[in-house]
C-alpha cells in the first residue's frame, strides 16, 4: 500500500509560505466533545490519561480520522510538566486544575525544581513517538506560558480575577520574579524534549493573560514569554502564541517573536493582523460557540474570518479558542472542508 504524502500545509502557514488551501485545525479538538473519547475515558481524569501512552496517542489521533484537519496537536495538560516534578496537582471533574496547597510565599518556590522530561514525564515523549508513527500531518506540542502556569500555581484554582497572582506580581515582584524564571526554565527544557520526540510546531499556551494590563503584561510576563521562545528558536520549529481576551495585548504578545500569533474572536481578524503586523502569522478565529448553531451560521462566520484574512499567506484556520463540549463532529468535518474549498 503506497502511503499518502506528509501534508505540511500548516507548516509552510506558519512561515507564512504559500499554501494550496488554507490549513485547518481545532484547539481541544481530541477530547471531550467526541463521542470515541468519552467511551475510551471511562471514569479516568486527563492526568491518568496522559500517563498512558497507547491511550493518548489513540486520543489524538480520533479527531484525524474524522476531520480533514492539517495538524494534530499532542494530548496532554499544560499542569502535567508540574506535576511531572511532584507539586500535587489534581484536575476536578468540570472545574480544572487545582492545588491543594497553592503557591503564596517564597518558601514555595522549592516546589518546583528543573525538569527532565525523559525521567519525569516519559510518557508524554512516548506519546508523541507513538503518534508521530501514525500521522502525515505536522503534529503541534504544548505548553502552558508561565503567567498561565503562574496562575494556577498561586490561585490554586481556576480563577475569573487572578487576585492572588496579581497580588503577588505587585506586592512580590522578585518572588514573582523567581516563579516565573523557575516556569520559563521548566518550559523550555520541557519544550525542547518535545521537539527531540518528534513534535513538528509548538504552541505557548497563555489563555488568561486576557487579564493583565498592557503595563503590567509588558512588565511581569513579556519577558519570560520572550525567554522561552528565544530558548527555542535553535530548533528550527514554528511557533504560535495565543492568549484569550487579549485583543488589547496582541501588539505586545508579537513582541515575543513567534511565527504565529493566535487570537480569540473577540478581534477581527484583519484588526488583530493589524496589531500584530504582517510579519507574523495568525491563527483563528472563530467563536466556537458559533459552531453550536445550525450550519447556515457556521458557514457564514467562518466566511467572514476567510474574509477578513482576506487570502493573506500566513493564515491558519482555527477557533478562538477551544471546541466546546457540545460540539456536534459533524459540524466540524464540515467547517474543515468547507475552508479547505473556499480557499483553494
Ligand atoms: O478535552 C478535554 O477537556 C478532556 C481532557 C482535559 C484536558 N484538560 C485536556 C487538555 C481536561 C478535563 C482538562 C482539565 C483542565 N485543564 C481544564 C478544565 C477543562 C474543562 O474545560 O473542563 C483546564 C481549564 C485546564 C488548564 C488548561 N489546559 C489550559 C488553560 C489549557 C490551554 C488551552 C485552553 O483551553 O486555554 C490546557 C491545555 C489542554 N488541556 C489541552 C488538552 C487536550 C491542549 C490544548 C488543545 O488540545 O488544543
Amino acid at each position: 500500500m503506497s502511503e499518502a504524502p506528509f501534508n505540511d500545509r500548516f507548516l509552510r502557514a506558519c512561515r507564512r509560505e504559500p499554501v494550496d488551501a488554507t490549513p485547518v485545525w481545532f484547539m481541544r479538538q481530541a477530547g471531550r466533545s467526541l463521542p470515541e473519547y468519552r467511551e475510551l475515558r471511562g471514569d479516568a481524569d486527563v492526568l491518568t490519561l496522559t500517563r498512558t501512552p497507547e491511550l493518548a496517542a489513540e486520543i489524538c489521533l480520533q479527531p484525524v480520522r474524522r476531520y480533514d484537519v492539517d495538524a494534530a496537536i499532542l494530548f496532554c495538560d499544560i499542569m502535567v510538566p508540574i506535576a511531572g516534578v511532584g507539586v500535587d496537582v489534581r484536575i476536578v471533574q468540570n472545574q480544572g486544575p487545582t492545588l491543594a496547597e497553592p503557591f503564596r510565599t517564597d518558601a514555595d518556590l522549592s516546589r518546583l525544581r528543573p525538569i527532565e522530561p525523559e525521567a519525569d514525564v516519559p510518557f508524554v515523549m512516548e506519546t508523541i513517538r507513538l503518534v508521530r508513527k501514525e500521522l502525515r500531518i505536522p503534529l503541534i506540542g504544548f505548553s502552558g506560558a508561565p503567567f498561565t502556569l503562574a496562575s494556577y500555581l498561586v490561585e490554586g484554582r481556576p480563577s475569573r480575577d487572578h487576585t492572588n497572582t496579581k497580588a503577588l506580581m505587585h506586592r512580590e515582584p522578585e518572588t514573582w520574579g523567581r516563579l516565573m524564571d523557575a516556569l520559563t526554565g521548566m518550559m523550555i527544557t520541557y519544550l525542547r524534549a518535545q521537539v527531540e520526540a518528534g513534535v513538528q510546531a509548538l504552541q505557548l499556551f497563555d489563555s488568561w493573560a486576557g487579564a493583565l494590563d498592557p503595563t503590567d503584561y509588558e512588565r511581569h510576563v513579556l519577558p519570560w514569554t520572550t525567554r522561552i521562545v528565544d530558548g527555542v528558536k535553535d530548533l528550527g520549529v514554528p511557533t504560535i502564541h495565543f492568549g484569550v481576551n487579549t485583543g488589547h495585548l496582541l501588539s505586545l504578545m508579537a513582541r515575543a517573536e513567534t511565527d504565529v500569533v493566535g487570537v480569540d474572536w473577540r478581534t477581527p481578524l484583519d484588526e488583530a493582523w493589524g496589531r500584530i503586523g504582517e510579519e507574523h502569522g495568525i491563527q483563528g478565529n472563530l467563536d466556537p460557540a458559533a459552531c453550536l448553531g445550525p450550519w447556515e451560521v457556521v458557514e457564514a462566520k467562518a466566511g467572514d474570518v476567510l474574509r477578513q484574512a482576506g487570502g493573506r499567506t500566513g493564515h491558519i484556520f482555527n477557533l478562538g479558542h477551544g471546541v466546546l463540549p457540545e460540539t456536534d463532529p459533524g459540524t466540524l468535518a464540515r467547517l474543515t472542508d468547507l475552508v479547505h474549498e473556499e480557499t483553494s
